[in-house]
């Protein structure tokens, strides 16, 4: 069954021709001329945590291409997980409702746990600080769009590398591509998991881990930023004492490649100035717009249509 629980089971053609797909979803919604794909399907989404760009155009997808939505937001509180319910019986049940189910939840490994009792496609919207493959996606599609090429790309990650599940699904998608560089910026106690870096030891693509953003960005890209996940933190202490350590600003910018683009999967709390967003390079607009074609995209894939 075509789950799609994190990046690393795409295979290169099934990146290609999601991405082409979400291309042409693009020129037909600028068009204004959606083909009705998914009518008579059901799309079914459950959310055990927060989530606005994720959910919303997961669900505009979905009727864009003319399907019906069925929706359990907040489902912490308002499913019967509330009640005890397991993650494999809720997706056993869901899944008899629906024709694909797009699932985020807190913990990871929780959309692995979906698929083995679901009947029907299984979407990981994400799972804990583990990964978020649709987010890869739309960000590999947001790189391609605004630079043209996804290889010989120098990037720059900054912030809460360790639990950032967008970068843990976007690093196994650009690993495939040659010559792309990798710069980690973070305090150390969030710095990016060893896997991804013995990912790309395996592929030989040279990275650093660093804390000064200042020496990177003149090199980037791609600057990537992200959030600080405060849930995620054990305590309050330990998040006050990272929060608000990279915060991108207008002077930043003169340090940037005249071609980099500004890139951050949202939403932002005290990364980045709100004055960057109107330089050009600042793409995180775009970059969240992009997540309703490729999520078409991804429906689509899902049900093999
Ligand atoms: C991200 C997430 O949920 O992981 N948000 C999103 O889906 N665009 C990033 C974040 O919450 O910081």
């Amino acid at each position: 069954m075509p789950h799609l629980l994190k990046t690393k089971d795409l295979t290169n053609k099934d990146v290609e021709s999601i991405l082409a797909r979400a291309e042409k979803m693009e020129a037909q919604c600028r068009k204004g001329k959606v083909k009705k794909l998914l009518d008579g399907k059901i799309v079914a989404s459950i959310f055990f945590e927060p989530s606005t760009r994720t959910r919303l155009s997961f669900e505009s997808a979905a009727l864009r291409l003319g399907a019906q939505v069925i929706t359990a937001e907040n489902a912490s509180e308002n499913s019967s997980a509330h009640k005890g319910e397991t993650i494999e019986d809720t997706a056993r049940i869901v899944s008899c409702y629906a024709d694909v189910v797009v699932m985020r939840h807190h913990e990871t490994g929780a959309a692995e746990r979906a698929a083995i009792t679901s009947t029907v496609p299984i979407v990981n919207a994400g799972d804990g600080a583990h990964e978020h493959p649709t987010q890869g996606l739309l960000d590999l599609y947001t790189i391609k769009k605004e630079h043209g090429r996804l290889d010989n790309l120098s990037f720059a990650f900054v912030g809460d590398l360790v639990n950032s599940r967008t970068l843990h699904s976007l690093l196994p998608l650009l690993a495939n591509y040659p010559g792309n560089s990798f710069h980690f910026v973070s305090p150390k106690e969030l710095s990016v998991p060893k896997e991804y870096t013995d990912l790309l030891k395996e592929k030989k693509l040279s990275f650093e881990e660093t804390q000064n953003l200042d020496e990177v960005l003149p090199k980037a890209d791609v600057v990537y930023m992200t959030r600080v996940q405060k849930e995620r933190f054990k305590t309050e202490s330990d998040y006050l004492s990272v929060k608000d350590l990279y915060l991108l600003n207008l002077g930043h910018t003169d340090f940037m490649k005249t071609k980099a683009i500004i890139m951050h999967p949202l939403p932002r709390i005290n990364e980045m100035d709100s004055a960057i967003d109107n330089d050009s390079r600042a793409a995180y607009f775009r970059q969240a717009e992009n997540g309703l074609y490729v999520r078409m995209a991804v429906l689509l894939h899902a049900l093999e249509l």
